[in-house]
């Protein structure tokens, strides 16, 4: 959830961290701070709010030393404040920490009454107590203080650690949260993302679950669970940082929308022959045998992610014909699932580190149950535990608010349900071909759609206006409905629900005035002449229709008040192109609220937390 950077071995130790820094910052922004050990003592810069006042508190007083950590703040435990930034400093020893301590209670009740005095309102600075208590108090090695200190801590922690008596050392430790090292000649790069470490090293190793890395100088030890040494050998990433630049466009997030036609192309191309027009996911072919006798298939994610296997759920019983359930990661985990032996649990997740979803993954795993990754990130957590891993191919997505991941989810998702379907005997190759095709030709039906952004550009003045907005749809527009309304909610911060069209006579038809908007996705599909039912009812109590459907659909256009026209397609293609305008109506709206669009106040884009 927050983002932390350290550095080792470099004289611009403040620029390489406070540039991190900025790129992590859509992990928290809530306040930053930076520390620095000058080689005699540490300095510490902290700042409540965006990391630009932390940028201008450094331009007056910077920090000189090659050692140092910095951190970008997601409140948890404590306002969000400058006495509660990070890097938290007791004694000697300084440190920052992204996760959440969840015997925080019991751990500050002890400390204060062993004496210990407070001074934020974090359970962050209860870590660097510990640590300074077996240093001072018990005379503990550094790392051995972490070693008893660590197993005290419940729940999520990944921590940078200096102590001013040791100017060239520094350890990082994980017990989940993400945690990568860059190599670099004599240097060291650490953070929470590759994004802060790939401007100045490509040569990276993952910090996994319980793994400490003992930095001295120009040399490293890498540490298990039992604080047993280990070899772990950097491994070359292919990144290149320009992917993390606006191109132009005024927000990350109008730049990532406008992108999903490409990242679409990209996330279908390494699973399709395009002469055969064939399904063939190689990674997926070995465990053709268990596919084929599939019994159930059950989908489990978090927010936008969990709208695209509600996407899913649909594809998985129309196409593959097996029966398919999707929950909510942090449902799912605590309801004691009772899983089918004979069973797929697909997690998805954009980030890869989402921790219900990462808990839920485990869980599936510990009941015996084979499990498949559907993420953006190469090499997050997920990534790396499930059996079965498959990539959005969406390319970094910075905006806070997830849009391209959500597409490519859906092209995997129909990918997977048609490779199922084969393996199961249930599709044939002209239906297959058919498939393929139509998905081919989906980015170039978004382009025609991505059109509608001006219509929203210039509606948005008179679309904020409205008290509230009700988004509607059937079969698998429902969950574009959903999105529709999560999306404005996180960045206009205005009152929206998700509904299916057919249950707004069971009480959200009560809300309906002059003064809400009633946004209907109503493509021409089996479901179409209901769906105008349901819109004629909505109309009749005053609701403002803004419908988006097909484009020659002048019954539709007629009935509302703004229309969105999409190109006629298969109903399993029509979410690809329906969500865009959801979308852009989210964006324009907030941007004409004046809201942070890339930022949104209280969330972050990575929610490595309960
Ligand atoms: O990284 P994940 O896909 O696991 O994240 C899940 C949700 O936190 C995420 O989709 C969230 O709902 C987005 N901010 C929605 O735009």
């Amino acid at each position: 959830m927050c983002g932390i950077v350290g550095c080792l071995g470099r004289e611009d130790a403040q620029s390489v961290i406070v540039n991190g820094l900025k790129a992590l910052e859509y992990r928290g922004y809530d306040s930053a701070g930076v520390a620095i050990h000058s080689g005699q003592k540490i300095n510490r810069v902290r700042a409540e709010g965006k990391l630009i006042n932390l940028q201008e508190k450094l331009t007056e007083q910077s920090l000189p030393g090659q050692l140092g950590i910095g951190h970008t703040r997601w409140a948890t435990h404590g306002a969000p404040s400058e006495k509660n930034a990070h890097p938290h400093t007791v004694g000697g020893v300084s440190l920052v920490h992204n996760g959440i301590i969840e015997n925080y209670a019991e751990l500050r009740e002890n400390l204060i009454a062993q004496g210990a005095q407070l001074n934020s309102d974090t359970d962050s600075e209860l870590i660097a107590h510990l640590i300074h208590h077996e240093i001072s108090k018990n005379k503990l090695d550094f790392i051995e203080a972490l070693k008893v200190v660590t197993p005290r801590l419940r729940g999520a922690y990944a921590l940078l650690v200096m102590s001013e008596d040791r100017p060239g050392e520094m350890l990082a430790t994980t017990n989940g949260p993400p945690l990568v090292v860059g190599f670099s000649e004599d240097s060291f790069i650490l953070a929470s993302d590759l994004l802060a470490i790939v401007p100045y090293t490509k040569n990276i190793a993952y910090v996994t679950e319980y793994e400490t890395v003992h930095f001295q100088e120009n040399k490293y030890q890498f540490y298990d669970k039992n604080f047993t040494s280990f070899i772990k050998e950097p491994q070359q990433i292919n990144w290149t940082d320009d992917l993390v630049e606006k191109a132009g466009y005024s927000h990350f997030m109008l730049k990532e929308i406008f992108e999903q036609p490409r990242s679409m192309a990209k996330s279908l191309e390494p699973h399709i022959n395009v002469e055969n027009q064939s399904i063939e996911i190689k990674s997926l072919e070995p465990h053709s045998e268990f596919l084929q006798n599939l019994e159930q298939v059950y989908i489990v994610a978090c927010g936008t992610s969990y709208y695209s296997g509600l996407v899913g759920e649909y594809l998985f019983e129309k196409i593959s014909k097996v029966s398919c359930k999707v929950d909510i990661a942090s449902e799912f985990r605590y309801r004691e699932p009772k899983l089918n032996p004979n069973s797929l649990v697909i997690l998805i997740s954009q980030s890869g580190e989402t921790a219900d979803t990462l808990a839920a993954l485990r869980l599936a795993k510990k009941s015996g149950v084979k499990t498949m990754s559907i993420c953006n990130v190469e090499h997050s957590s997920l990534d790396r535990e499930a059996d079965m891993q498959l990539y959005m191919n969406a390319g970094v997505e910075i905006g806070v608010a997830s849009t391209k991941a959500f597409i490519c989810s859906l092209s995997l998702l129909n990918l997977v349900s048609g490779f199922l379907a084969k393996k199961k005997g249930v599709l044939n190759i002209v239906d297959e071909n058919h498939l393929v095709a139509s998905l081919m030709a989906t980015p170039s039906h978004m382009e025609s759609v991505l059109t509608c952004d001006k219509f929203f550009a210039e509606a948005a003045e008179h679309l904020k206006k409205y008290k509230g907005f009700l988004y509607m749809g059937r079969g698998v527009n429902f969950p574009i409905a959903l999105e529709g309304a999560l999306k404005l909610k996180e960045l206009a911060y205005m009152h929206a629900e998700g509904y299916p069209a057919g249950e707004m006579k069971h009480g959200p038809l009560a809300l309906i005035d002059e003064e809400m908007a009633v946004v209907m996705i109503a493509p021409k599909d089996d479901l179409y002449e209901k769906t105008i039912s349901n819109l004629e009812t909505a109309k009749a109590r005053g609701g403002q229709i803004i419908s988006v459907g097909a484009v020659n659909d002048n019954k539709l256009k007629e009935l509302s008040l703004n229309f969105l026209p999409l190109p006629e397609v298969d109903w399993n293609i029509n979410p690809f192109l329906s969500v865009i305008p959801v979308q852009l109506l989210s964006f324009h709206v907030a941007n004409a609220l004046g809201h942070d669009v890339d930022q949104p106040r209280n969330l972050a884009k990575s929610v490595t937390v309960e």
